[in-house]
């Protein structure tokens, strides 16, 4: 495996790569990705092997912006005020499949629908630049383990199962992008992330919560949520304002309880912005030897709140799903 900086010299190596049907891990702004070339079978099934995730869930398909995106998708008014609001950034746009879209069948599990968007880290716009082609890219962990936040979170996850990693630093949102449903009536929000619900309602008025759907909706709109993702190998305890001696604490806020074995705060002045980048890297932190478990503090149910709590709800649970994700 190699690990490289962004250079011209290696951007254009993983672009052959890519081209060549192998795989890439870059950062984007949200989680590093693992890449493949989203219009080729065997690529993308080649993601699918190297995550060890057991059932095809739909990826997203990475763009450049949003003239590209219409040459995959039924394009709309909304998908267009998103876009000029939100692209390039965290947000995923599930948008009906063009009938001679090129993105390959396995890359969208079998739906009619493509969720893509177009990121704004400069290395992972290069990447998509000089493939030439929209990059299929989950998370660049294995199923089920904590997303990654920085190179060596990849190379620790993925080590020889993926041939490139692009090092461009730890990411700066630090969890993943907003997945908004565009093919119904109104817009349904599939997974919270880093584009928040407010800043979305504010650009095209109300949108639905896919927890308000029936369940059996949920599952057929976005298979990928149903399982646990971002399992540490240690149980998890939400809302916590005491703590044991055996826990390790995710403090968020000034006011920290005493008495942890090993503390980290996500951010010490309350910012859900800092606290999102921190996410992922301090539960790897915490989740080590010596410690019995992860005790988190309240984070508040607003802005980026929606997406850590998300996470950190998936991460409690101990459902016996937890290391399928
Ligand atoms: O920030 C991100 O979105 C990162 C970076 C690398 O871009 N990618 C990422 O991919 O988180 P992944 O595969 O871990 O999550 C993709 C999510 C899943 O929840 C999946 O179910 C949903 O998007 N999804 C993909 N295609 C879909 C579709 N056609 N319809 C509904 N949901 C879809
Ligand atoms: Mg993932």
């Amino acid at each position: 495996m190699r690990l490289v900086e962004p250079t011209a010299a290696t951007i254009t190596d993983a672009a052959q790569l890519l081209l060549d049907g192998g795989l890439v891990a870059f950062p984007t702004e949200t989680v590093y990705g693992l890449g493949a070339d989203a219009t080729n079978e065997r690529a993308v099934a080649a993601i699918f092997e190297a995550k060890g995730r057991p059932q095809f869930n739909p990826l997203i398909s990475h763009v450049l912006d949003a003239t590209e995106a219409r040459r995959f998708v039924q394009w709309s008014a909304t998908a267009d005020t998103l876009a000029a609001r939100f692209w390039p950034g965290p947000l995923t746009l599930v948008l009906p499949r063009l009938k001679d879209s090129a993105i390959a069948l396995l890359c969208t599990a079998g739906l009619d629908t493509v969720a893509i968007r177009a990121p704004s880290h400069s290395v992972a716009q290069a990447l998509i630049r000089a493939a030439g082609r929209p990059l299929a890219a989950p998370s660049a962990n294995r199923s089920g383990a904590i997303s990654p936040t920085t190179a060596q979170h990849v190379a620790e996850s993925l080590g020889e199962r993926v041939p490139m990693i692009i090092d461009g630093g730890p990411c700066l949102v630090g969890v993943e992008s907003t997945v908004l449903d565009l093919t119904t009536p109104v817009p349904v929000l599939l997974r919270p992330g880093g584009a928040t619900r407010e800043a979305i309602e504010q650009a095209i008025g109300p949108i639905v919560l896919s927890d308000a759907l029936p369940s059996g909706d949920q599952a057929r709109k976005s298979p990928g949520q149903l399982e646990s993702h971002y399992a540490p190998a240690r149980p998890v305890r939400l809302n916590a304002t005491s703590v044991g001696p055996d826990e390790g604490l995710l403090a968020f806020g000034p006011s920290v309880p005493p008495g942890a074995m090993l503390t980290a705060n996500l951010s010490p002045t309350g910012d859900l912005g800092e606290a999102a980048a921190n996410l992922f890297a301090q539960m790897r932190a915490l989740d080590r030897p010596g410690i019995g478990r992860i005790a988190v503090m309240p984070i508040p149910e607003m802005g980026l709140g929606l997406a850590i709590n998300d996470r950190l709800r998936r991460a409690a649970a101990d459902d016996g799903t937890r290391r399928q994700g």
